[in-house]
C-alpha cells in the first residue's frame, strides 16, 4: 500500500507539471483527491491493514494528500502569475507614444475667398442663389438679350452637349431663373461654376468661377448700384479702398459699367500690379436691361434693377499674389497647405 501511495504522489507531481491551465489543475485535482478520486479509494482500503500498519499508512496517505493540495496551490499561482503578466504585457500602453494624427483639411483659397464675398452680401440683405452648370442656351443667350448670330457670342464660345443645351458660360442664367419664379424685391447673388472653350494657360482656364449679384425692385436706380458696389469695395479691401466706373458694353445691361478700384500697390500711381494703370478692373455691371426684364415676366414700367458679375479666380489671385491660376485646379498639397 505503502507503494500504491507513493506511485500517486509521483504521478499527481507529473501531471500537475503537465497540466498549465488552471482547468487542467483542478482535473487532477478530481483525479486524485476527488471522492472518487485515486487517493480517496485507497484510504477506503484502510480497513484491510493490521493495527500496526493503520497509524503509518494513514500518516503517509495524509502526508501525501496535503503535498499534493500544496503543489495544487503553487501550481495555480504560478499559473495565474503567468497568465496575468501575459495580459499585461498584451495590454501595455505607453502613454508617452507620440499618437496618431489625422490631418484636418483646409479651405481652398477659392473657396476662402468666395466665403468672405458671400458673408459681405449676406450681411447686406442678399441670398445664395444656385441654377444647372448644364444649361439651355435660353437661359444662357436669349433670355438675356443675347439672340443667335449676336457677337457677343464669339466672347462665349463654350462645349454644347446638343445645338440647344450647352455648359453655361457665366451665372446670369440663375438671375433668368430666380426672376421667373420669384416676384420682386429680389435681392441674390449667384456664385458657380462657369465654362468656356478658351485654352489653358496662366490667366485663362475652360473651367472657373463667377459670382454674379441681382437686385429687382420698384425704384431702384444706378445710384443704388454705384453705392452697393463700393461698400462692397471698402469690405473686401477695407475703408480706404476707392473705385471708379467706367461705361462698358453688356447685351444683358443698360447702361452698362466696369468696376475699378484703384490699386492698393501704389495708390493709383501706377506698378507692375495693376499693370501702369493705376486701377485694376473688378466687375462688370449695370442696370438690367428692360427686355431682360420683360423675358422674365416682369414689367419693366414697374420694376428696375440692377446686376452684376465678377471672376473669383482673378481677385483670389491678386488677394494671394498667385500669378498662376492654373495652381487653383491642380490639388497640389505643397500649394494649398499654404493657405
Ligand atoms: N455675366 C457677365 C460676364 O460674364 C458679367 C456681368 C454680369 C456683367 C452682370 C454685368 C452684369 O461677362
Amino acid at each position: 500500500m505503502k507503494q500504491q501511495l507513493e506511485a500517486i504522489k509521483a504521478a499527481a507531481d507529473e501531471a500537475l507539471r503537465a497540466a498549465d491551465s488552471n482547468q487542467l489543475i483542478e482535473s487532477v485535482r478530481v483525479r486524485f483527491l476527488g471522492k472518487k478520486g485515486e487517493l480517496t479509494a485507497i484510504l477506503k482500503q484502510m480497513g484491510s491493514l493490521s493495527p500496526e500498519e493503520r497509524p503509518l499508512i494513514g500518516q503517509l496517505a495524509n502526508q501525501i494528500r496535503a503535498d499534493i493540495e500544496r503543489e495544487i496551490a503553487e501550481r495555480t499561482a504560478e499559473i495565474s502569475a503567468a497568465e496575468s503578466s501575459r495580459k499585461l504585457a498584451a495590454e501595455k500602453l505607453d502613454v508617452t507614444m507620440p499618437g496618431t494624427k489625422h490631418p484636418l483639411g483646409k479651405k481652398h483659397p477659392l473657396e476662402i475667398v468666395l466665403d468672405e464675398v458671400k458673408e459681405i452680401f449676406l450681411g447686406m440683405g442678399f441670398e445664395v442663389a444656385t441654377g444647372p452648370e448644364v444649361e439651355y442656351d435660353y437661359y444662357n443667350f436669349e433670355a438675356l438679350n443675347i439672340p443667335k448670330n449676336h457677337p457677343a457670342r464669339d466672347t462665349q464660345d463654350t462645349f454644347y452637349i446638343t445645338p440647344n443645351i450647352l455648359l453655361r458660360t457665366q451665372t446670369s442664367p440663375v438671375q433668368v431663373r430666380v426672376m421667373e419664379k420669384q416676384k420682386p424685391p429680389i435681392r441674390i447673388i449667384s456664385p458657380g461654376r462657369v465654362y468656356r472653350s478658351d485654352a489653358v494657360d496662366a490667366t485663362h482656364s475652360p473651367v472657373f468661377h463667377q459670382i454674379e449679384g441681382l437686385v429687382v425692385d420698384k425704384g431702384v436706380t444706378m445710384g443704388d448700384l454705384k453705392g452697393t458696389l463700393a461698400e462692397f469695395a471698402k469690405r473686401l479691401y477695407g475703408e480706404d479702398a476707392v473705385v471708379r466706373f467706367r461705361p462698358h458694353h453688356f447685351p444683358f445691361t443698360e447702361p452698362s459699367a466696369e468696376m475699378d478700384t484703384m490699386c492698393f500697390a501704389c495708390g493709383g500711381k501706377g506698378c507692375r500690379l495693376c499693370k501702369g494703370e493705376g486701377w485694376i478692373e473688378i466687375l462688370g455691371c449695370g442696370m438690367v436691361h428692360p427686355k431682360v426684364l420683360s423675358n422674365c415676366g416682369i414689367d419693366p414700367e414697374e420694376y428696375s434693377g440692377f446686376a452684376f458679375g465678377l471672376g473669383l479666380e482673378r481677385i483670389v489671385m491678386r488677394r494671394f499674389g498667385i500669378d498662376d491660376l492654373r495652381l487653383f485646379y491642380e490639388n497640389d498639397q505643397r500649394f494649398l497647405n499654404q493657405f
